[in-house]
């Protein structure tokens, strides 16, 4: 339909049609429009989906994401709703659809390029799985303050006393990043008294808001493009609560849009699955818990417990890493299945939730994810040798209730895989396999146990001959509704 409207307004100016054809629509576009008689030039436009330019000497280019871009150029243009730019080799000019004339600076982007190469890795994922360490150690780098046990989030600073003393703070989120909301929800409720909502931002924005004086809506998103976030922080801007942003790349909508935020810094993740990106988002939620906390009731010892337990994370992330083969092993032994079931309790259930998420993304095998305390009202009917369960069973104050859970999944003549701390030697004949973690503080666990199931994606998805990097009908950015 709008190759035809542009045709219809074409006269010799393509600029020109694109922008009469765009005034005659309703809803979202981010476009790109070539033409015979134009063989060097590109229109783009944009209302609601991102565009974003590559200005460079050689070439002028144009994606929905910076991270497109990164390997051709540093320097970047943001298009804003209701733009049009002419691209032409080595040049720029920017409109709006009514012709007004804008003056946009570039921006640069922080993306390391060297970052987009797998080297010795065969995909992205793997690489992504294994870079960490490293992107931990980024997320936490120059953000504690050891002295006084508080974490120093500079994006926050200007809105720091309204976020401490908020009260109520909504996390809004899809996908993983939503899992990584969820899991913000216990971190948030167990190191301050705030009262913490966690909600999908699909259903966010079309639910009658209550904001009231002190509400503050956290947005999380790695791409910060996804539509379904951007609307929801936007109707809660438009109701007046504070809106923060954490978000892993630089520059993009929501970061722009938001009041306030914090940059994850996990560098350009490619696969489409998330992986480096959420646990970066775990330990910044963990940070801004612990500002929060500070700021109000939590002990200092308390806060010390944390920043201890959180600066170990990137070795013990190590450790897990070299069991590599031993996951690639449980891969081989169980890719076959049609089904799997992955539980936790509290901490542990958004990564039972996250765990079945990347099975399914990645090896296309039906996975769910259970609060295992809900077993009992429905999994438990599916039960047989053929559904084998992944239990997140950490020597913490739910592991006696979660093993619980395992017998009567044993009971039914259910597989079991066990995840659990390293030295416990209790589980013996209930369980089939076990893959062990280094022992931590129960709020920081979730940053280990994560890294085993995304290995299992990882290998069940290779095993199965799925690709990997680019599963089949999934989108690295979901800039539509
Ligand atoms: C897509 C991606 C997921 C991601 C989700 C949310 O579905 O495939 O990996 O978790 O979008 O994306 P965001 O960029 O907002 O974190």
């Amino acid at each position: 339909m709008l190759t035809h409207l542009v045709e219809a307004n074409y006269h010799g100016d393509l600029q020109a049609a694109v922008q009469k054809a765009l005034l005659q629509v309703q809803g979202t576009f981010g476009i790109a429009v070539m033409h015979v008689d134009h063989p060097s030039a590109i229109v783009v436009a944009r209302r609601g989906s991102p565009i974003i330019l590559g200005i460079s000497e050689r070439a002028s280019l144009a994606a929905s994401d910076a991270s497109a871009l990164a390997q051709h150029t540093d320097k970047v243009v943001f298009l804003e709703d209701n733009e049009v730019a002419i691209l032409e080799p080595g040049k720029f000019t920017i409109t709006t659809l009514d012709n007004r004339s804008v003056n946009r600076g570039t921006t640069d982007l922080d993306f390391n390029i060297e970052s987009m190469d797998r080297g010795s890795f065969p995909h992205y994922m793997l690489k992504e799985i294994f870079e960490q360490p490293e992107s931990v150690e980024n997320a936490l780098r120059g953000r504690v303050n050891h002295s006084e046990a508080v974490a120093k989030l500079g994006g926050l600073e200007a809105v720091q006393d309204r976020l401490v003393h908020a009260r109520h703070l909504i996390i809004v989120s899809c996908g993983t990043s939503y899992y990584a909301g969820l899991f913000g929800r216990y971190v948030m409720e167990t190191l301050t008294d705030l009262t913490v909502e966690t909600e999908l931002a699909s259903e966010f924005r079309y639910r009658k808001l209550n904001i009231r004086e002190g509400t503050v809506v956290l947005a999380i998103s790695q791409s910060g493009e996804t539509a379904d976030t951007l609307a929801a922080l936007r109707e809660a801007k438009r109701k007046g609560a504070l809106v923060l942003g954490l978000v892993n790349v630089v520059g993009s909508t929501i970061a722009r849009e938001t009041h306030a935020g914090i940059y994850s810094h996990a560098g350009i993740e490619v696969g489409v699955a998330s992986t480096k990106s959420f646990t970066s988002q775990l330990t910044i939620l963990t940070l801004m818990a612990l500002l929060i906390g500070r700021g109000r009731d939590l002990s200092y010892e308390e806060g010390h417990d944390i920043i201890r337990a959180l600066e170990k994370v990137p070795e013990q992330i190590g450790e897990i890493l070299k069991q590599a083969g031993k996951i690639r092993e449980l891969a081989e032994k169980y890719c076959h299945t049609d089904h799997f079931l992955f539980v936790g309790r509290k901490f542990q259930y958004p990564i039972a939730l996250e765990g079945a998420l990347k099975l399914k993304e990645i090896a296309y095998i039906h996975s769910e994810g259970y609060a295992a305390g809900e077993m009992k009202h429905g999994p438990i009917a599916l039960i047989d040798p053929k559904f084998p369960t992944l239990a997140l069973a950490l020597e913490d104050g739910s592991y006696e209730r979660v093993v619980s859970n395992m017998q009567e999944i044993r009971a039914r003549e259910g597989r079991i895989i066990a995840i659990t701390t390293e030295g416990n030697t209790k589980l013996g004949n209930l369980v089939d396999d076990i893959i062990y973690i280094p022992r931590t503080h129960e709020a920081v666990a979730p940053l280990l146990t994560v890294v085993p199931l995304q290995l299992f994606a990882y290998y069940c998805g290779v095993l199965l001959g799925r690709d990997v990097d680019k599963p089949r009908n999934l989108a690295k950015s979901v800039t539509v509704e």
